[in-house]
């Protein structure tokens, strides 16, 4: 007899809180943010640019670099990876033909520029060598991120690079975190050129997803990482279902979930997250999870509703955590203002409030509060970025005008805390009774 496999109900006579009654997802591997896919769909036009990029390794000729950029979610990371493998396989095969002294070496180093950003601390290009040579250190000889003068730490970097063999290809993902210091976008690529290595030919691939990052490299960096240049265009609906349903394919169980399933979710995330698969993946899994937590035994169009809510309530705490200090305070002093009722305020409140915050944190800060001018320029922004909204009151000749502030409908004092708690900063409470006039 043929089982139907189709769902799989938990009927283990184990009686735990964290079992559901039916289970939709399959593999939940498939769906996490590490996984590579197989194939790349929907991108063939890129991907065969981006393959002649690598072609020359694989022939055993200097190396190119090359800049990736596109909006968030559309596959850089993804096709660099599976390429990446690719390579790195079919140069294993074809040295098993090769005599030894014919055949290629090739070391990848992948550095997720990301990694280096640590509070105000912005990644720079001396914490990505810091982090390069680390790569290529083992664990009882790597080296700290301060205490080495810049030009020491890219001297031993160019030492390590130089003590491998063939070609060195550095991945550096995500690479518009390196901020305004692009020494090591101009040197890297051109490090045999200027005599900083001999042995070894390296290529390097940036990537970013930052549009003004690019229009502000330095015409040096322009010449020499930007050789290559590919664009990777935002998806539309149609080929998010296609990366989705072949995703849904392996992860969920059939019968899980319907065509509609599919197309519900590449809709909302092209119209919400300007067509990036990562989205339409995260919304997949969402959704079945509440399927799941229901006890349903199908992907319904109501769980894929809440599963857009409680990501877009992701998205805004992200966005919060994003911000510098002074905003965060501001942020929070709105957050005490609209819990005691007394939103929306005028700036002068707001300053009153955000000055008792910043010395609430003082002692662990040093930091004193800004002037209200000071505060305003940041509040502007916070008003700028839909984070707060200004209600603008003006009475007209001899009335006055003047501006009072609330949070945006995205934005409530929960969100604010969540986004204190990601940032590891203590929820310290503010009384801000009697501060208004
Ligand atoms: N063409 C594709 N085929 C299959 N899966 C894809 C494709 N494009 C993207 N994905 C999947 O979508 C998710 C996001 O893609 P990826 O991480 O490559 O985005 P990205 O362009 O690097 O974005 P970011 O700029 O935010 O880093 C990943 O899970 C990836 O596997
Ligand atoms: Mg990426």
């Amino acid at each position: 007899m043929l089982m139907d496999t189709s769902i799989f109900p938990i009927m283990d006579d184990v009686d735990s809180i964290f079992a559901d009654d039916v289970e939709l997802i399959r593999n939940a591997d498939v769906l996490e943010e590490d996984y590579t896919p197989d194939e790349i769909l929907c991108r063939d036009d890129v991907l065969q640019q981006y393959t002649s990029v690598f072609k020359p390794i694989y022939k055993g000729r200097p190396p190119q670099n090359a800049f990736l950029y596109g909006d968030t979610g559309v596959g850089k990371t993804a096709a660099t990876k599976y390429l990446r493998e690719n390579l790195e396989r079919d140069i294993e095969r074809k040295n098993e033909q090769l005599p030894e002294n014919e055949q290629i070496t090739l070391n990848v180093v992948w550095i997720n520029c990301e990694n280096f950003t640590t509070g105000d601390h912005k990644t720079s290009s001396y914490q990505v060598a810091v982090g390069i040579v680390n790569r290529l250190r083992d664990k009882g000889n790597r080296i700290t991120g301060t205490g080495y003068a810049p030009q020491d730490v890219y001297d031993i970097m160019y030492e390590e690079l130089d003590d491998l063999e063939g070609t060195v290809l550095v991945i550096l993902d995500e690479v518009d975190k390196i901020g305004n210091d692009d020494t090591l976008l101009y040197e890297l690529p051109r490090s045999r050129d200027i005599g900083y290595v001999e042995n070894v030919r390296v290529g390097v691939i940036g990537i970013s997803n930052d549009y003004t990052f690019r229009k502000n490299l330095s015409p040096k960096v322009k010449d020499s990482l930007c050789e290559t240049e590919i664009k990777f265009p935002a998806y539309n609906a149609t080929e998010l279902s296609d990366i989705l349903s072949a995703r849904a394919k392996l992860a969920l169980y059939e019968g899980a979930y319907t065509e509609e399933t599919i197309s519900l979710c590449s809709a909302l995330a092209y119209q919400e997250a300007s067509g990036s698969a990562r989205r339409a993946i995260r919304l997949l899994r969402r959704s079945a999870e509440i399927a799941e937590e229901n006890g349903s035994e199908q992907v319904e169009e109501s769980h894929i509703r809440q599963a857009d809510k409680d990501l877009e309530y992701g998205n805004i705490v992200e966005s919060i955590v994003d911000q510098d200090d002074e905003k965060l305070y501001i942020l929070k002093a709105l957050a005490h203002l609209d819990k005691a009722g007394l939103t929306p305020a005028r700036t002068r409140t707001i300053h009153a409030a955000y000055s008792r915050v910043v010395h609430s944190y003082n002692t662990t800060t040093g930091k004193d509060p800004l002037t209200q001018r000071g505060m305003f320029n940041h509040l502007s922004k916070l008003v700028m970025f839909g984070f707060v909204n200004t209600i603008d009151h003006n009475k007209g000749v001899g009335g006055g005008q003047w501006n009072e502030h609330e949070f945006s409908d995205d934005v409530n004092p929960q969100k604010v805390k969540d986004a204190f708690e990601d940032r590891n900063l203590e929820w310290l409470d503010v009384d801000v009774r009697g501060i208004k006039e």
